[in-house]
């Protein structure tokens, strides 16, 4: 079969820095091909087409769409512009895989999936962090007691200045920066939508869909500074919630100035009343999984060394950039190309944008929030069962 004609929108900080290089490595070409970028900034898109063998480039994504000859495209833009730019890709019966976030309110999420529906295409969207096979030990021994009967967990992330300070942002192809402002403004803003959607899915992943939600959320840096010039900040950048599983299981979760670094993303701590897991450590000690042995030799410096397990992150990729959001590519790729559905669903997404808007609803309302969406999960499978359903 020919490879997925891929069209990626918006060529910024993940696409120069991770998509493209993945892509154009010699070992996906019969894969997958990218055959077109898109972004207003024209002199970036053109230098960047240039630079990595790209045959055509857009500033509109309508024209890509009409003119471009894709199957599928990667939405690498400003998270407030995901939804609009991925609604019309599926109406023009694309594929899509979302950059983190899929969109931001659930409303959104339902015409995405129905879009994909009615026009016979799949999303993919990220963060697939139910593909670690760390993930997966973690859930294992969750569910066979190994902590006990787990009463709450931490996790969640710090904004800092992460997006500021971006190498990539200060000299891309075509010389323009390439401006960090949308990070700070609604909607789509702030660390919640931004980082801590990595320690969202990846606690879904393990103890599967959430019931309840509460939270206070507000601004506590509202100045920002990007290459000596100020930036007005809008989106709120504090955010500490609880989410309730049922059956008494609690989690906080955090989208906040300060915490645990950007390079700790993901990074979940469970507290069972037999010990606790701690990322990748049981009770202080490292648990056994698939890959444990490559994530103990990497280097310390390596903080994407736990992305490295994904199961396209072989070869050239192992030592490249952001290699999850080349996994998720690929998840796409594999599904259009080969039928094979991805496990990193749009439904797991929603559910994500679900427990954050439902966040940002009880701290306006001072009220608890019920989550209306769910997704399929093994845990899910258990509670039927259980209830005989
Ligand atoms: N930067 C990271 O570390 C990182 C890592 C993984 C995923 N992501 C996700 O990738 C997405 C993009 O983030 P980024 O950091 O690359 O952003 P960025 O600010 O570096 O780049 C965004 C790009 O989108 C372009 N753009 C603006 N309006 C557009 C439009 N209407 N159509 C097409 N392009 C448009 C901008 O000109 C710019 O080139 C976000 O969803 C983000 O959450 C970012």
């Amino acid at each position: 079969m020919d490879a997925i004609r891929l069209g990626i929108v918006g060529v910024g900080t993940v696409s120069l820095r991770g998509i493209l290089p993945h892509l154009s490595q010699s070992d996906v070409r019969d894969r997958v091909r990218v055959q077109a970028l898109v972004d207003p900034v024209g002199e970036r898109a053109e230098a960047a087409a240039a630079q990595f063998g790209v045959p055509t480039y857009f500033t509109d994504l309508d024209d890509m769409l009409d003119h471009g000859e894709v199957d599928a495209v990667s939405i690498a833009s400003p998270i407030g512009l995901h939804f609009e730019q991925g609604l019309r890709a599926l109406e023009a019966g694309k594929h899509v895989h979302f950059n983190k976030t899929m969109c931001t309110t659930v409303e959104e999420a339902d015409a995405l999936i129905e879009a994909a529906r009615r026009n016979g295409v799949h999303i993919v969207a990220s963060p697939g962090e139910v593909l670690l096979p760390q993930v997966t030990r973690v859930r294992e021994l969750i569910a066979e007691g190994a902590i006990g009967r787990l009463a709450w967990a931490l996790c969640g992330c710090a904004f800092g200045q992460y997006h500021e300070r971006e190498e990539e942002r200060l000299s891309p192809p075509g010389g323009r920066p390439i401006d960090p402002a949308w990070y700070f403004r609604n909607p789509g803003g702030g660390p919640m939508y931004d980082m801590t959607v990595y320690a969202l899915h990846r606690l879904t992943s393990v103890l599967g869909p959430a019931r309840r939600v509460t939270a206070f959320s507000g601004q506590a840096v509202a100045r920002r500074e990007f290459m000596g010039l100020g930036v007005d900040a809008e989106a709120d950048d504090n955010t500490i919630g609880i989410v309730d599983f049922g059956d008494s299981t609690y989690a906080v979760v955090y989208g906040a100035p300060a915490g645990m670094r950007a390079q700790e993303v993901g990074g979940v701590r469970y507290f069972g009343t037999g010990g606790t897991i701690e990322d990748t450590l049981l009770n202080g000690e490292p648990f056994d999984f698939p890959g444990r042995e490559f994530l103990d030799n990497a280097s310390a410096g390596d903080y994407a060394a736990p992305k490295r397990l994904l199961p396209h992150v072989v070869g050239p990729h192992l030592s490249l950039p952001e290699p999850h959001v080349y996994e998720d590519v690929m998840q796409l790729v594999d599904w259009a190309r080969d039928g094979k559905a991805s496990p990193v669903t749009a439904e797991h997404a929603r559910h994500v944008v679900d427990i954050i808007e439902s966040a940002f609803r009880s701290a306006r309302t001072g009220e608890a929030q019920e989550l209306r969406t769910t997704f399929d999960h093994p845990s899910s499978q258990a509670r039927r069962e259980a209830v005989g359903t």
